[in-house]
């Protein structure tokens, strides 16, 4: 048996990993972009350093070519070794910067470095001999260095490489318009021949590095899904959200498996926020002992900077994907189920810890030492202590999937326990109904209905009749007006527990379902998802970024159990 720590003694260790620091971390540790953008930025870096170093010192050859070779004029190839080498110097300072470029930054700093070089290397070409020149081969060196710099999927590789190598031949043979001496030469055979040979090395050249890009890539990945993260190691991706990725991990010395959730280093990168907010959610989950909550054990940082946590792994699904297979839950179960997660924010609440984001994606429905239908609150990832400075929270956060989203979030104000009191008491509507409180593809009416419409009540929706009390309980919990809820999660459970059906809901029924219901864990791994793909409803930034929530679902109506 694994001892979770104490609350508030996660610990934060430094953590080699066991790959050397500049090898794959998580950048956009997507099997299907495959990106390791960290490993590319740092080989990219040092591909232009020393790149840079090659490129003045072949001045060098310029001299010898211009003194014995009568390649033209020294200015020519002196301007043109000068203006590289501030496009090229610019690109790695911004390359060294601080905080690491995004995907597109470092796409466009690719595409400039090498678009700018081919232009310069054929405008050497044209000045030194045109297309016979024995500079086009020399070109082969240029592309040589992105085995350092670029390790892409092949379809990838195929459009970063092959952008300088077409820009390398277009100003080449461009220049056949405006200048005869090259036109001459089309119509020279030893020219055209020498031209073919340098075209040779350099499509040979091209090929060789799309090949040995994606090789490095698919090596790269399977180093990382085999990587330790300190005691820690990988073994499978459970799911990938706006921020972080959620990993089954194996814990050797505990012959364990635990899950890991790791911060997305872009997401990092991208947003202010995202480390305090990390940090945060590690916090709060880590200082609540409610059984209902999930348990942290660790938090670490390796030398890379890559930040994760770790914490019991759930066996189960979440609430979205349980009522995505199986319908909505009879009242007796739903008030079983929500009356543990109120439970558990209950807690939360009196530590004064807002939740922020409570939604079926969200609560986690599990086995617990044999006792089925356990629930477990996950992802406090932008749960806010209500004591702290409000700054930390003021930008970038993610305000609630609109589905679950409470009036006065909806308008701008800040969460507080009667926020998740109403998102509550949405999923509780959800439960019974298989269908939250308000639908609608558009954002902006899900949420003007959530601040002036009414919810049609439960039995209404579900065209049968409810539990008067559970039905109560819904509607209180899903007023308008903050103050005519129950003010904590905590009261909302006592509801709950005096509603005539609890504790009908019992261990035998809870096993019974468990053994009916069995069927291929759906927690393991987002790709063995079955066909039932939900809707996406995106989750709102005050920033205005979208969040991909394809847990979002919206089940079909199948029978209550
Ligand atoms: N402890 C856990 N055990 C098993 N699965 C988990 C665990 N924590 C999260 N997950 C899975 O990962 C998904 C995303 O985790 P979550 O913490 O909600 O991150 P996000 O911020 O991306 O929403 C969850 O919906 C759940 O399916
Ligand atoms: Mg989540």
């Amino acid at each position: 048996m694994v001892q979770s720590l104490p609350p508030g003694e996660a610990t934060v260790t430094a953590i080699r990993p066991a790959a050397e620091s500049t090898g794959p971390s998580a950048f956009g540790r997507d099997p299907q972009r495959g990106e390791d953008r960290a490993a590319t930025v740092i080989g990219f870096r040092r591909a232009l350093t020393v790149g840079f170093g090659v490129w003045a010192s072949f001045f060098g050859i310029d001299c010898v070519a211009v003194r014995y070779l009568h390649a033209g004029t020294l200015l020519h190839f002196l301007a043109l070794r000068l203006l590289l080498a501030a496009v090229v110097g610019g690109v790695l300072v911004r390359m060294y910067r601080s905080p690491a470029p995004s995907e597109r930054t470092f796409k466009i700093a690719d595409a400039l470095t090498y678009g700018t070089t081919a232009v310069a290397m054929a405008l050497m070409c044209l000045e030194f001999r045109g297309i016979a020149s024995p500079y086009v081969s020399g070109f082969c060196l240029v592309l040589f260095s992105r085995t350092v710099a670029a390790h892409d999927p092949w379809r990838r590789g195929l459009v970063m490489n092959g952008l300088p190598v077409a820009l390398f031949f277009v100003v080449l043979l461009g220049a056949a318009f405006f200048s005869p001496h090259i036109a001459a030469q089309l119509h020279d055979p030893a020219a055209v021949a020498t031209l073919l040979l340098g075209v040779g090395y350099v499509f040979g050249t091209y090929l060789f590095l799309v090949v040995n890009g994606h090789i490095v890539w698919s090596l790269r990945r399977q180093v990382f899904e085999a990587r330790s993260l300190g005691r820690y190691r990988l073994k499978r991706r459970l799911a990938s959200g706006g921020m972080g990725d959620v990993w089954v991990a194996y814990h050797p010395g505990l012959k364990r498996d635990v899950a890991v959730k790791i911060l997305k280093p872009e997401e990092q990168a991208r947003s202010a926020s995202a480390l305090p907010r990390f940090e945060r959610e590690v916090r709060a989950t880590a200082d609540l002992k409610h059984p209902n909550t999930v348990r942290v054990f660790d938090y670490g940082i390796t030398e890379d900077g890559l930040r994760y946590y770790v914490m019991e792994l759930l066996e189960g699904e979440t609430l979205s994907r349980h009522v995505a297979h199986f319908g909505p839950l009879s009242p007796a179960r739903a008030v079983h189920v929500v009356g543990q997660a109120a439970r558990a924010l209950g807690e939360a609440h009196e530590h004064g810890i807002v939740h922020r984001d409570v939604k079926p994606e969200n609560i986690f429905l599990t086995s617990m030492g044999g006792e089925h239908d356990f629930v477990k609150v996950i992802d406090f990832g932008i749960a806010k202590d209500q004591s702290a400075d409000a700054t930390v929270t003021g930008t970038g956060w993610v305000l609630g999937t609109p589905s679950y989203l409470s009036p006065e979030v909806a308008m701008g104000r800040p969460a507080d326990a009667r926020s998740d009191v109403y998102a509550l008491g949405a999923v509780l509507y959800f439960l019974l109904c298989g269908r939250p409180p308000f639908e609608d593809e558009n954002v902006a009416a899900l949420v003007f209905a959530h601040i002036h419409e009414r919810p049609v009540a439960p039995s209404r929706k579900l065209g049968r009749q409810l539990p008067t009390d559970v039905e109560a309980t819904v509607m209180r919990a899903l007023e308008k007006d903050p103050d005519a809820r129950f003010s904590t999660a905590m009261e909302l459970a006592l509801a709950l527990a005096s509603c005539a059906l609890a504790g009908k809901w019992t261990y035998g029924d809870a096993a019974l379902v468990a053994r009916n219901s069995s069927r291929p864990p759906p927690a393991s791994g987002i790709d063995s998802l079955p066909s039932l793909r939900p809707p996406r409803v995106p989750n709102i930034r005050l920033d205005g970024a979208t969040k991909d929530s394809s847990e979002n679902v919206q089940p079909g109506s199948l029978p209550a159990h």
